[in-house]
């Protein structure tokens, strides 16, 4: 199987959109991932693959939190920040967020976030797998999801 044919499936898979974000050495970092899914629910688990030619890669690797922010429909712009595709644009200056009790960036008007502990990391090819052991969360907006498919965003109805 060749890379292209491997991406032309998955742009038939609908994915949500989320922002991974941290804190590292009083620096904050987010990249925009949609490899974001549930694994188990004792201990409850989910887990994120983050690239690692991504600049923030050592900075994920290395913290021992990090929140998952569900990106919400009307979000795409915030989704274009942190993919980097915004030329000439701080991150985290560009969008409005808070910090949470543990120090992680949680984003404005998103449908929710996790708070994660890094539980184990995994090597996945290209990527880092990263499992986050769910420490806290919530939904904090009543507003469909951001949807990533065949190259463009899209929602629900
Ligand atoms: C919709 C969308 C989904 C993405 N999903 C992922 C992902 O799951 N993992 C990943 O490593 N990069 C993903 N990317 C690419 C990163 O967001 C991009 O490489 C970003 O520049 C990395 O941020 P950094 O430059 O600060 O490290 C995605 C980009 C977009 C637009």
């Amino acid at each position: 199987m060749n890379a292209e044919k491997l991406k032309l499936f998955m742009r038939n898979y609908p994915q949500g959109v989320t922002v991974v974000t941290t804190s590292l050495d009083s620096r904050l970092w987010g990249i925009t991932v949609s490899a974001f899914t549930s694994v188990s629910l004792e201990p409850p688990l989910i887990l994120v693959s983050i690239s690692k030619t991504a600049p923030s890669h050592e900075a994920f690797t290395k913290a021992k939190f990090f929140a998952v922010n569900l990106l919400s429909h009307d979000q795409s712009q915030v989704s274009d920040i942190f993919a980097g595709l915004v030329e000439g644009v701080e991150k985290f200056e560009k969008v409005d967020y808070k910090l949470s009790s543990n120090g992680l960036p949680l984003i404005d008007n998103s449908v929710g976030f996790l708070e994660c502990r890094v539980w184990r990391m995994y090597d996945g090819g290209d990527h880092t797998i990263i499992l986050g052991e769910v420490i806290g969360g919530d939904v904090t907006r009543d507003a469909k999801p951001l949807v990533y498919y065949n190259r463009s965003y899209t929602s629900i109805k």
